[in-house]
């Protein structure tokens, strides 16, 4: 078969991953996709810099946003990050193209996601974005393909690897959160801007992509509340471990009036948070340490699932964002696709906006 035909925009930490994973993966990923996964072309800001990958098989391109007009490609893989700018223009000339799409970019697919994927599905074309929620997890696949039979209830999760980073490491040492956070920024975990971690923007993108995608509901990042961790101090750890707790930063969407046999009636509604809190030692978020993120979803018939792993990181994250490319590769030569996202009836679900003083808004 001929091979699925790569342009990757952003050669940061994760598309680094996504270079060194195809090269030492070859084999097993072309044996999977059904054909060979070859990146043709590359872009990033800054041409010089010294990544630790050879950049010499692929065709270097000043102008990211035109990679996507290239007859050459099938795909491309955005992985430079940013609501809006470059990686914005990159996806909608990608979909234009009638070339598939897989990102991780978190920030994009919360504020933009509906907006691309109609435009995706009408125009035919795949767009995934495995990577963008809990990095290495399957979590998105899982949800919208293992528990498809369900209706869900509640999810909940860890969903930002420097938060966890720093409030597991400040309950192990006894550190200060900015010592512990430039320790996250020098393993690679921090977003480019940490406010976006600290602050819980960047869980609160990735919860507003989890509901949406578990509830079948309407995805608007607008409608998220979210309070980060900046102000817990190392006492407050401790006094919660007296208590028989530890801190997390959790994401949490609950639905009310959800029953399946309420279509008709008035729209359920959903309530999206992402706060610090007091996790009870023997809950499954409790156990959650280092940049790991995990998910818990109730599914009415198949009750509790829990998935977990590394959320964060070149590795994890480009596990998450081949996958996707494997899945657009078969998809192509068998014709199976598991659908657009977010192509469920747009008001089923109502996300309700914050009501409590102080909330931050998704911004
Ligand atoms: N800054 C993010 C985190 C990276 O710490 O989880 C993965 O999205």
């Amino acid at each position: 078969a001929e091979p699925l035909r790569i342009a990757l925009a952003g050669l940061g930490t994760v598309g680094a991953g996504v270079i060194r994973l195809l090269a030492s993966n070859d084999a097993l990923v072309t044996a999977r996709a059904g054909r060979e996964i070859r990146i043709i072309a590359v872009s990033a800001r800054d041409r010089s810099r010294d990544r630790g990958v050879d950049l010499s098989p692929f065709e270097w391109c000043d102008d990211m946003t035109a990679m996507a007009c290239r007859d050459d490609i099938d795909a491309v893989v955005e992985l430079v990050g940013g609501a809006d700018g470059p990686a914005l223009t990159l996806a909608r000339n990608a979909i234009r193209e009638g070339k598939a799409l897989v990102t991780a970019n978190k920030a994009m697919i919360a504020h933009h996601g509906l907006a691309l994927a109609q435009a995706a599905e009408a125009a035919g074309v795949p767009l995934r974005f495995e990577a963008a929620v809990a990095g290495g997890v399957p979590v998105i696949k899982a949800l919208r393909e293992g528990a498809a039979a369900n209706a869900i209830v509640r999810v909940q999760g860890i969903l930002n690897g420097t938060c966890n980073y720093i409030l597991s490491t400040m309950e192990d040492t006894g550190r200060d959160f900015g010592d512990v956070l430039a320790e996250a920024q020098a393993l690679g975990y921090a977003e480019a801007d940490p406010t976006f971690d600290i602050e819980g923007i960047d869980a609160a993108h990735k919860l507003a992509i989890l509901s949406a995608i578990a509830f079948g509901a309407r995805l608007d990042f607008a409608s998220v509340s979210a309070e980060g961790i900046a102000r817990v101090r190392a006492a407050d750890i401790a006094r919660a471990a007296d208590l028989g707790f530890v801190i997390r930063l959790v994401g949490t969407a609950d639905v009310e009036n959800a029953e399946p046999g309420n279509a008709g009636s008035s729209p359920a509604r959903m309530l999206q948070r992402v706060r610090p809190c007091l996790v009870a030692r023997d809950h499954p978020l409790a156990h959650v340490d280092g940049p790991t993120n995990a998910v818990v979803a109730e599914g009415n018939f198949s009750g509790r699932l829990l998935f977990q792993g590394a959320g964060a990181g070149d590795g994890p994250t480009a596990s998450a964002v081949v996958a996707d490319l494997i899945d657009i590769a078969r998809a192509a030569a068998d014709g199976r696709d598991a659908g657009p996202p977010f192509s469920i009836p747009a008001d089923r679900l109502v996300p309700m906006a914050p009501s409590e003083p102080g909330d931050r808004r998704g911004r």
